[in-house]
């Protein structure tokens, strides 16, 4: 029995940012960004849009002619939760009118517990073929303005129907697992945005990514040169040029096939920013959206990161009907359809106050999208639909 990704799609902000505006506010050279870190641009959540109503938009695509009823299980990944109790998939749940007989579950390990939650979700439809699973990642990565973390901040989210029916990509069941306590990136509660050790962080995905490879291989993956893609955890494209020069050395193919084993993964991350959790995911569509040939039957490896750390590497295998699910015209749609912001724009909302206690405090409009967050009312969110 085949189990994998029956539907994928994404969203993103209203709001993009062009890094060149970074670089003028923090006097950095351009190509730092555009050639030392391999990103473009920035997208920006506008005042009321969140993961919830990013989620929502990319869960909305996937679901279009769905039985609902089969959807007994809801594993929403973030690390840029809305509540410390409360589900941010709870929220999403209503808004797209789910199935009320279902599980709904939040996930967090760094970036790499969209993976977690895909893990089981597999898991899940193992065990009840019938049943189909909605996977969800959705981030904003925020630093602190004028830090070196500023230009690798970013937003999007992925959602992903996982089922025994998979028409996008068929997930093998071998995965390579590393784990080791460290901080090399963190968010402590107290915080809205990530304490980072860049040089360190860098390192530590680095030596994930050969640790993963080596418990991969032991336990039976295949080789290398069996693989036609590669897709990695993005915070910048850079990071996955590197992890890639990393595996290429321990798995020993040449120059030519590791750079072949790359292309069209980058090009989605390299405008949209670091998407944390869905990041990984945001390479898979730029690969399916972007590749000129027909990719039935390809290998695609895949290597999640969430710093703290935890590491995985597992692969998938193309599957003929992927191209009836593309939804790659929206995907283009939604990314050159952002609002291009300055500086001096984005620094106000990003300094914008947390929420505050209690009270009535809405939120202005912004978004594009079919859901928005329209502000705190007696210390509850609420979301609404756009029309
Ligand atoms: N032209 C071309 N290249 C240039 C350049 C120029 N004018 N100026 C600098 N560069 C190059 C540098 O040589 C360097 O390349 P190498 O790494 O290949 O040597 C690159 O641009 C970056 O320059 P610096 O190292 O000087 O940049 P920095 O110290 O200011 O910050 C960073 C870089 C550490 C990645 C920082 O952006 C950061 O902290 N980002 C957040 C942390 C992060 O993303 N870590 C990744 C691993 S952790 C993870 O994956 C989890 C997650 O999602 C966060």
């Amino acid at each position: 029995m085949k189990l994998g990704i029956e539907d994928i799609s994404l969203a993103t902000t209203s709001l993009v940012l062009d890094l060149d505006e970074v670089a003028a506010a923090q006097g950095a050279d351009p190509d730092k960004f555009r050639i030392g870190i391999g990103q473009d641009s920035m997208s920006i959540p506008a005042p009321d849009e969140d993961v919830v109503t990013l989620g929502a938009q990319a869960a909305q695509r996937v679901l279009h002619g769905q039985d609902l009823s089969a959807i007994r299980t809801v594993l929403f990944a973030t690390e840029s939760g809305v509540d410390q109790s409360k589900s941010a998939g709870v929220y999403m749940h209503r808004l797209l009118g789910l199935n009320p007989n279902a599980r709904v579950i939040e996930f967090k390990q760094a970036c790499y517990s969209g993976t977690g939650a895909l893990q089981l979700a597999l898991a899940l439809v193992a065990r009840n073929p019938e049943q189909k699973v909605l996977v969800v990642a959705a981030d904003i990565a925020r630093y602190d303005a004028g830090s070196s973390g500023e230009p690798t901040q970013g937003a999007a989210a992925v959602a992903m129907l996982i089922s025994a029916t998979p028409d996008v990509l068929a997930i093998e069941p071998v995965s390579g697992l590393y784990t080791q306590d460290i901080m090399d990136f963190w968010r402590p509660n107290y915080r809205s945005t990530a304490i980072v050790d860049g040089r360190y962080s860098i390192k530590a995905y680095l030596d994930s990514v050969k640790q993963s490879w080596r418990d991969y291989r032991a336990q039976g993956g295949h080789e290398l040169s069996e693989f036609d893609h590669f897709c990695y955890h993005q915070p910048f494209t850079r990071q996955a040029v590197k992890g890639h020069a990393t595996l290429a050395r321990e798995g020993g193919v040449d120059a030519e096939t590791r750079d072949a084993q790359l292309e069209h993964t980058l090009d989605y991350n390299r405008v949209l920013g670091n998407s944390y959790t869905a990041s990984l995911y945001v390479g898979l569509l730029s690969l399916l959206d972007s590749s000129p040939d027909d990719l039935t039957g390809h290998r695609i490896g895949f290597f999640s990161y969430g710093s703290g750390a935890v590491g995985e590497l597992f692969a998938g295998v193309v599957q003929p009907g992927y191209r009836t699910r593309s939804h790659r015209t929206e995907h283009r749609a939604a990314i050159d359809g952002r609002t291009p912001i300055d500086y001096a724009r984005y620094f106000e909302l990003h300094e914008r106050p947390d929420d505050v206690d209690g009270g009535d405090h809405p939120r202005e409009r912004g978004t594009t999208g079919p859901f928005r967050f329209a502000g705190v009312r007696d210390h509850g969110r609420v979301y609404e639909p756009t029309s």
